[in-house]
């Protein structure tokens, strides 16, 4: 059988490599498979544990606000996240659950092949940049020595922007430069 995105949500739903995988539901990414773009986040919320889909919480509403201030939907982009299963309490998942995680997500950007890659926060950000903050990353392409051809356009996580006006507006700015990075690409 062909490894596809779908083989690999089929695969994931007999994974038991985490333990967060005993007490949560498996969210793999979704979206265009040959998306352009990936948007990566840390891990799935409540409401994405009962879908069983990523960034469909209010997180994921402020994220389809964003790519249409932009001129794009969900279904032009790929949306995934670090660890595939929601943490308790929506706890930070550990450095191991983050890890235990990594080979699904290096499998979705094989699959799907994105030009940019936007990390949401500072744990999507970790893995491709792991000496970078996100206070001084957000909004500026840079790019990676072990990815050739790949741009990384790190944002705030949209869901630390939901109460905070300020990083709303700085989500929404980094946005418009989103636009324009990609606008001088074409
Ligand atoms: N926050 C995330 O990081 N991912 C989701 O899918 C939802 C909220």
């Amino acid at each position: 059988m062909p490894i596809t995105l779908d083989y690999l949500q089929a695969r994931l739903k007999e994974w038991k490599g985490v333990e967060l995988a005993r007490t949560a539901n498996p969210v793999l990414g979704e979206g265009n498979p040959h998306a352009d773009i990936m948007f990566i986040g840390e891990a799935p919320g409540q409401k994405e544990n009962e879908q069983g889909r990523p960034f469909v919480g209010a997180a994921g509403k402020l994220l389809n606000e964003l790519l249409e201030s932009i001129g794009l939907k969900r279904d032009d982009v790929y949306i995934s996240n670090v660890v595939k299963y929601r943490p308790p309490q929506n706890r930070d998942p550990t450095d191991q659950e983050k890890q235990a995680c990594l080979p699904w997500l290096l499998a979705e950007i094989a699959l799907v092949q994105p030009r940019l890659i936007v990390p949401l926060g500072r744990h999507a950000l970790g893995h491709f940049l792991p000496d970078i903050t996100i206070t001084n990353a957000h909004g500026k392409p840079q790019k990676l020595m072990n990815m050739d051809g790949v741009t990384v356009f790190p944002m705030y996580h949209p869901a630390a922007a939901l109460y905070n006006g300020g990083l709303r507006e700085s989500l929404f700015d980094d946005f418009t430069a989103l636009r324009a990075f990609l606008d001088s690409q074409s």
